[in-house]
C-alpha cells in the first residue's frame, strides 16, 4: 500500500474522526492499528504533555510512523509493534482509545475489544472509524465487478467490512465492556487523486486485488488490470480526480464501570 496516498484517500472520512477526538492536554491516548501514525501524531499534539501509544502489527508502517513523528519533533509518542488483540497494555492506563480503520482485522473481535477495554480507565472513551458494509461502499463493489470471477471473499481476519453491521458491532462492543455506543453515518467519497496511473497502482496494492491478480494467467491479469483502469477512469473528473462513493461508521463508546462496581463488597 502506498502509505501517504492512503492519508489522501481518506481525507474526507478523517475530518469526522478529527472533529470528534476531544482529546485534552494531559490525556493518555492509545491508537489501535496506528499504521503510519497520522492520527497518532494528531493525538500527540492535542494530548501533550500526556502521552500517546501507537500499536500496529506492521513494522514497515511503524518505521514510517517513527520517521514522521521524529520529523515533527514529537517526544510524547511511543510505537509498539504488536497485535492489539493480545498486547499487554498497562491496565486502565488510557483516557482515550482511537483507531482509524485499524480494528476490522481481529481474529476474535470480542477478545480484542475486551483487551482494549482493559487498557482504558473506567468511562474512558473509544473512537473508531470503520467501513460500513461492502454493499454501502461503491469503491469496493466497483473493484469487485472489475475483478469479475477472480474476486474472492476475504480470508478470516482480513475483511475490511467485518464491523460494517452496526447491530452486530454494538453487541461485540457491549460484550467487550463498552457502553454508550453510538454510530454516526459518515457518507464521504474516497479520493484516489488526479493521476490515473497512480490511482491504479494504489488499487492494485489492495490485498484482495493483488491476490486476485496473482491467481490469474498473465493474459487474464492484463485484461483485469485494464478493466480496473476503465473503472477508475469512469469515476474521474477534471475537478476532483478519481472519486468513488463510500460510507464509514464513526463509532463512539465508553468503557463500562462494571469492574469497579463488581469489586465493591456485596450484601452478606
Ligand atoms: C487500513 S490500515 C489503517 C492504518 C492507520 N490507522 C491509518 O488510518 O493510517 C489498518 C492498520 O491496522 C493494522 N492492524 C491490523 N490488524 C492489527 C492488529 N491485530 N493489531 C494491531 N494492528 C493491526 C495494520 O497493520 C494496518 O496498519
Amino acid at each position: 500500500m502506498s502509505l501517504d496516498f492512503y492519508d489522501a484517500e481518506l481525507r474526507a472520512h478523517h475530518e469526522h474522526l478529527r472533529a470528534a477526538y476531544a482529546i485534552s492536554p494531559g490525556d493518555q491516548v492509545v491508537d489501535i492499528g496506528c499504521g503510519t501514525g497520522l492520527t497518532t501524531r494528531e493525538a500527540a499534539r492535542a494530548a501533550a504533555p500526556g502521552r500517546v501509544v501507537g500499536v500496529d502489527v506492521s513494522e514497515a508502517m511503524l518505521e514510517r510512523a517513527r520517521q514522521l513523528t521524529a520529523a515533527e519533533r514529537l517526544d510524547n509518542v511511543r510505537y509498539e509493534f504488536d497485535d492489539a488483540q493480545v498486547h499487554r497494555f498497562d491496565p486502565a492506563a488510557f483516557d482515550v482509545a482511537i483507531s482509524r480503520f485499524g480494528t476490522m482485522f481481529f481474529s476474535d473481535p470480542i477478545a480484542a475489544f475486551a483487551n482494549i477495554a482493559a487498557a482504558l480507565r473506567p468511562e474512558a472513551r473509544l473512537l473508531l472509524l470503520v467501513w460500513q458494509r461492502r454493499e454501502h461502499n461503491q469503491w469496493a463493489r466497483a473493484i469487485d465487478t472489475a475483478l469479475g470471477d477472480a474476486a474472492r471473499p476475504p480470508p478470516p481476519g482480513a475483511d475490511p467490512f467485518s464491523l460494517g453491521d452496526a447491530e452486530a458491532t454494538a453487541r461485540i462492543l457491549e460484550r467487550a465492556g463498552f457502553d454508550a455506543i453510538r454510530f454516526e453515518d459518515v457518507h464521504e467519497p474516497v479520493l484516489y487523486g488526479r493521476d490515473l496511473d497512480a490511482a491504479l497502482a494504489f488499487v492494485r496494492g489492495f490485498q484482495n486485488v493483488s491476490a486476485a491478480l496473482a491467481s490469474l494467467s498473465d493474459g487474464e491479469a492484463a485484461r483485469t488490470v485494464e478493466r480496473l483502469r476503465e473503472t477508475l477512469a469512469a469515476h474521474y473528473s477534471d475537478e476532483r480526480g478519481v472519486v468513488l462513493d463510500s460510507h464509514s461508521w464513526l463509532i463512539t463508546a465508553r468503557r463500562r464501570r462494571y469492574e469497579v462496581d463488581n469489586m465493591r463488597p456485596g450484601p452478606g
